[in-house]
């Protein structure tokens, strides 16, 4: 499982540990942290853990995001499935603008996120001002902050909030995968016991996990307008109903002409794991932040845990969840 390496070639931005700013660097030495999924370490920065250059962009998109009311913010904790609501989002919301039927539609020759770009992770990242001259309204963005840490404008705005959520199993495994796959070539993989109890404790990118779930099922509550909630699961089991959801929520509805002509059913075509993750940009690809495109396509199933966890561990999880989620109404023990 383990394999250092001692001659290891230069590490991709988004490992290195020293390339924050002195400001930066002064915050760090104040939080608390812990040993780190991606980079060396993970800082706990407003309740959430996270990577220290990423601490820089939450900082700077806080501080200068300008919401628009008719901006689209796509939200979810890391690994949930964000690739995959990207692409449904870019080609519902821009159905006009891009026919979904057309040889030349955007997502055949981008990844998703490169057509809805993170604020934190991308546009924010190294302290750049971004340029938003080429965005059209309505802007999708996305972004993997707890509702409280949203710049204030996001907050106050009639932005509209899009949450994705997947159990909490599957999301373990997946950024189990992903993050080793991050430091495979670079440093030593981080076994899955170790990680495991990290996530267990809270310790996971943008986690706790529950916390992140918690507070935007609440949202949804109290700012229905403001935000819709979405699982992972839901949209793989009923796909159509979920993405006519999504579209009414969002003030773009299906109209019956639509309906008829199959653009639902394209969308969902074109989104799918098996239309995606077979696309020359998402085989061979590079994101400008460094991770190749094919990272985000592994199995894309629910229920893939089932392979991983022993039964220690589901017992425990179990316990967990049953504690975290506790009279929320949200109930992930039978997926
Ligand atoms: P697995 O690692 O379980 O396969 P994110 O996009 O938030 O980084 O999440 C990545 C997860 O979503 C991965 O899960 C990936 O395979 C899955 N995924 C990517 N594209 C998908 C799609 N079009 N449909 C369903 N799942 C998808």
């Amino acid at each position: 499982m383990i394999t250092s390496q001692t001659s290891s070639p230069t590490p991709p931005k988004y490992l290195q540990e020293d390339g924050v700013s002195e400001d930066c660097k002064k915050l760090l030495s104040t939080l608390p942290k812990e040993k780190g999924w991606i980079g060396s370490y993970i800082y706990n920065y407003q309740g959430f853990w996270t990577s220290p250059r990423l601490i820089q962009g939450v900082i700077a998109c806080q501080q200068q995001f300008q919401a628009q009311n008719s901006d689209i913010i796509l939200v979810t904790t890391p690994k949930s499935g964000t690739t995959w609501l990207k692409a449904l989002l870019f080609s519902l919301v821009n159905r006009k603008k891009y026919p979904i039927f057309e040889q030349n539609h955007p997502l055949l020759v981008k990844n998703p996120h490169d057509l809805v770009p993170f604020l934190e992770l991308k546009l924010y990242v190294d302290g750049q001002v971004p340029d938003f001259s080429s965005f059209t309204p309505p802007r999708i963005m996305s972004t993997h902050l707890p509702y409280d840490s949203l710049p204030k404008s996001v907050q106050d705005s009639r932005t509209k909030l899009v949450y994705l959520c997947r159990n909490p199993r599957d999301t373990f495994i997946s950024m189990w995968h992903f993050t080793n796959n991050l430091r495979l070539d670079y440093i030593d993989t981080n076994s899955i016991e170790e990680m495991f109890d990290h996530f267990c404790k809270g310790v996971s990118l943008y986690g706790p996990f529950w916390n992140h779930v918690l507070d935007y099922w609440g949202k949804r509550i109290e700012k229905p307008k403001k935000v819709i909630f979405l699982m992972y699961e839901e949209i793989k089991e009923k796909p159509t109903i979920q993405l006519k959801r999504l579209a009414e929520f969002l003030e773009f509805p299906f109209s019956i002409e639509e309906e008829n002509c199959g653009v639902i059913d394209e969308i969902l075509r074109m989104c799918s794991f098996d239309n995606l993750s077979n696309l020359d940009v998402n085989i061979n690809g590079k994101l400008s932040t460094g991770e190749e495109t094919k990272m985000f396509f592994r199995r894309g199933e629910v229920g893939d845990w089932k392979h991983y966890f022993t039964l220690e561990m589901s017992e425990k999880l179990n316990h967990i969840i049953k504690q975290k989620f506790h009279g929320s109404g949200l109930n992930f023990l039978y997926i």
